[in-house]
Formats: structure tokens, C-alpha cells, sequence
């Protein structure tokens, strides 16, 4: 097998530094289109493959698009020795897919070939993203080691939920690759920041909008896409969170490592809110929740008649579910942050609802018909309970809300 020199020639030193490390699953192959991702936006990428991960990925498919050598085994090149010098001038290494094995080696700081000596000189973010079957997942052993690989720092994303190898569907599953790169992009962005600053905590999300029916085929509804919610969750997950996401109505790709709770009315949310806020350490309310819902359910299709006016619509108001959880918290010490989404004074408008409603932060965007809806930038500002006033410039969702995170840990007790 072909051996590298980690600082060739080739090598662009202003490109962020990735080690792509691949264990023996049968998701290595999704880890080509990972692999894709990084060096199509700029990232000089080394691969380093176990043995079994080449019975699924030849070392040619890796070489071939990472545009260097790759070599599983630490006895090739000695006098560079790369055993050290891979893991020294990562910038970030991810290891993905992570098989039960792999996880194993490294919580126990085993290095019996390259990657696994790579993970233990490697002092830049080390994210795992598992795969493996659910009994395999579930075993104590294997979650033992998680745990401990997330206390010494590391990264090891959730596996999805889905189908795995043959027929068995379950919890093993790999994320997606596009939320595995996304993952690694924040990472990177974050620079000298911690990178695991949610290490340990349980956050709970809402994201989108509910809806309220009023016969079998229609609701009262709003134009919430859920992107900031989802934002939310992505980069608290990225920063080392368990994240439960409320997603309500949302036609979004699954963040990598979130739990996702699908909720579809305001009653329903209320009730998942307050299922998963029990012993989270943060409840971000990004959901656009509606005030009102249709007094009564036609369990038909409501239908016109001729010569007929239309029936009014009576209305009631739904639980005010923000007020009810910072005013009541269920764990103590729980930061509670809102969102106010105003047409009109919206900073007036603001803080009278911080005020009302009694939350730590309130995020208060101004919406209209192309603004906030949909989008994929937002311009906030996040009040402060302590009257601080934090003001976010037009940009990505995901700026918005690593801003939120960063004022919810320094909230945290
Ligand atoms: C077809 C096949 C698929 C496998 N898929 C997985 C998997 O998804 N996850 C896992 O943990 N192990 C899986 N294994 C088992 C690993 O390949 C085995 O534990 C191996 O020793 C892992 O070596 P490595 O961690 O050095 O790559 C699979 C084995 C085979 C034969």
C-alpha cells in the first residue's frame, strides 16, 4: 500500500487540515461524499482508513479523491513519522464512520495502527460519528465508551434512526453526510473558542409552526420554515449538546445527532415541551406558535353552499407555552429564551413581551413578506432579563443562533 508525507509539496498550508478517519462499517461509503464535501470547500483532507474499512472503500477511492496517498498502518514513511505528525497538524479529526470497535480502542487510548494513533496525538476537536447496528449501539459497553470519549471532550454525534444494513431498521444508523460536513464546518469556525461548551447539557428546541386544523384538510397555520430552530439544534449539537428538536410541521433535512420529537399542534407542542424541558438545562421556544385555534373540529370536510354565507370561524386561545415554562421551570436554573417575531416597534414590542412572558433572553426579529419567513439569513436582537441588549447584523440563521448559544452558556449554572 501507497504510504504519504503528511506536509508534502502538494499540500495547501492556508487550507484547514481534516483527517477523514474511516472504520470498518458498510457506511465507509457514505464517507466518500463527506470526503467530497470537505475538499470541494477548501479543506485539505488526509484519509486514514482501518484495514477492514478498505474491504468496503479501496485505498484508490480515497487517494483518489482526497488527492493524497493513504495508508492504514504505521510502518510505511518512518522517517516522517506520520503515526505523530497526522494527528499533530489536524485541525479537526473526524472518524466516520466510528464502528463499536473503533469507539472501543479509542476510549481505552489502544494504537495498533494509524488511525487509532492518530486519534491519540491528535489535540484539535476529534468528533466520532457512530454506525453500527442498534444492539450494537445499546450495548453498555459501547456506551460506556461513548460516555467516555464525550467526557475527555470528543464529539460522537447521535447515530440517525432508520434503515441499517439488510433489513433491520433502528438506531445505528449514519447521518447524513451533508449534516456530518455541516457539523465539521462549525466546528472549524469556531477557532479558538471552546468547541464543547454544551458538553453535558440537555438542550430542548422548537422549531417551525403549528398548525391548528379545522376539518381533515385544512388548518390555521404560519409561514414558519423552522430553519432557525433548526439552526439551533444543529449548532448546539456541534458544541456537544443532547438536543431534543420540537419540530412542528417542518420539511427540513434531520440535523446529525438530534432527537427529533414531530409535533403538529400548539396543544401537542405544550405537552412535548413540557415532556422534554424536565431535565434539559435550556429551552430555546424558536417554533412560531399560534395564539388561537378553531373552537370546534368538523370531522368532515367543511364544504361551501350555494346561496350560503360561509359559517364564521370561532376561535380560542391556545396555551401560552413560553410564559408557562419560564414562569414555572421545570428544573431549576433552566435558561428560558423566546422568540418575538413583530411587525411594527419591534424593540417597544419587545420588551414588553420579555417583560410579560418572563424569559431569561428573547430573540426579536422584525418579519414582513420576504423578511425572517423562509429565509436563510435573519437579523435579531436578543434581550437580555438583566437588560443587556445583544445585536446580531443581517446574516446566516446559524450566526443567530451560535449567538444564542454563546448568551445561554453564560447563563448556565
Ligand atoms: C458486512 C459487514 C458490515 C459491518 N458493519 C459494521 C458497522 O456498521 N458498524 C460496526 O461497528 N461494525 C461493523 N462491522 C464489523 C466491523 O467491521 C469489525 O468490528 C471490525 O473489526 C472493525 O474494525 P475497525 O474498527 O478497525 O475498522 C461490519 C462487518 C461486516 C462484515
Amino acid at each position: 500500500m501507497e504510504s504519504y508525507v503528511f506536509e508534502c509539496g502538494e499540500a495547501r498550508v492556508d487550507k484547514p487540515k481534516v483527517v477523514l478517519g474511516v472504520s470498518g462499517g458498510i457506511a465507509a461509503y457514505k464517507a466518500c461524499e463527506l470526503l467530497r464535501r470537505l475538499t470541494e470547500s477548501g479543506h485539505d483532507v488526509r484519509v486514514v482508513p482501518t484495514e477492514s474499512a478498505l474491504h468496503f472503500v479501496g485505498a484508490a477511492t480515497w487517494s483518489a479523491l482526497s488527492g493524497h496517498p493513504v495508508s492504514t498502518e504505521v510502518w510505511s514513511d518512518v522517517h516522517e513519522v506520520p503515526h505523530v505528525r497526522i494527528g499533530q497538524g489536524a485541525d479537526l479529526v473526524i472518524v466516520a464512520p466510528a464502528t463499536a470497535d473503533m469507539l472501543a480502542k479509542a476510549a481505552h487510548g489502544l494504537a495498533d495502527d494509524l488511525l487509532t494513533n492518530t486519534l491519540l496525538t491528535a489535540r484539535c476537536p476529534v468528533v466520532f460519528a457512530p454506525a453500527m447496528h442498534t444492539e450494537m449501539w445499546e450495548h453498555p459497553a459501547t456506551q460506556e465508551n461513548v460516555a467516555t470519549l464525550r467526557r475527555r471532550g470528543a464529539l460522537v454525534v447521535e447515530p440517525a434512526v432508520g434503515r441499517l444494513t439488510g433489513v433491520d431498521t433502528g438506531k445505528g444508523r449514519f447521518p447524513e453526510p451533508a449534516e456530518l460536513f455541516d457539523v465539521v464546518r462549525r466546528l472549524l469556525a469556531r477557532g479558538d473558542r471552546p468547541a464543547q461548551d454544551l458538553a453535558g447539557r440537555h438542550v430542548v428546541v422548537s422549531a417551525g409552526g403549528t398548525r391548528e386544523p379545522l376539518d381533515p384538510v385544512r388548518f390555521l397555520g404560519n409561514r414558519s420554515s423552522g430553519k432557525q430552530g433548526y439552526a439551533l439544534a444543529r449548532s448546539a449539537a456541534a458544541r456537544g449538546a443532547r438536543v431534543t428538536l420540537l419540530a412542528a410541521n417542518t420539511a427540513l433535512p434531520d440535523p446529525a445527532g438530534v432527537d427529533i420529537v414531530p409535533v403538529g399542534t400548539a396543544v401537542q407542542l405544550r405537552e412535548a415541551v413540557l415532556k422534554a424541558a424536565a431535565d434539559a438545562d435550556a429551552v430555546v421556544m424558536a417554533a412560531a406558535v399560534a395564539d388561537f385555534r378553531p373552537e370546534t373540529y368538523a370531522t368532515g370536510k367543511i364544504k361551501k353552499k350555494d346561496g350560503e354565507a360561509p359559517a364564521p370561524i370561532a376561535l380560542v386561545r391556545n396555551p401560552d407555552i413560553l410564559a408557562e415554562i419560564a414562569g414555572d421551570r421545570p428544573r431549576a436554573g433552566q435558561v428560558v429564551v423566546g422568540f418575538a417575531a413583530e411587525t411594527d416597534d419591534v424593540l417597544a414590542n419587545g420588551r414588553a413581551k420579555l417583560a410579560r412572558k418572563g424569559c431569561d433572553l428573547l430573540v426579536v426579529n422584525e418579519v414582513g413578506e420576504r423578511k425572517t419567513f423562509g429565509s436563510e439569513q435573519n437579523e435579531a436582537i436578543v434581550l437580555g432579563a438583566d437588560g443587556s441588549e445583544t445585536p446580531v447584523p443581517y446574516g446566516p440563521k446559524e450566526d443567530l443562533a451560535d449567538t444564542i448559544w454563546d448568551l445561554v452558556v453564560q447563563r448556565l449554572v
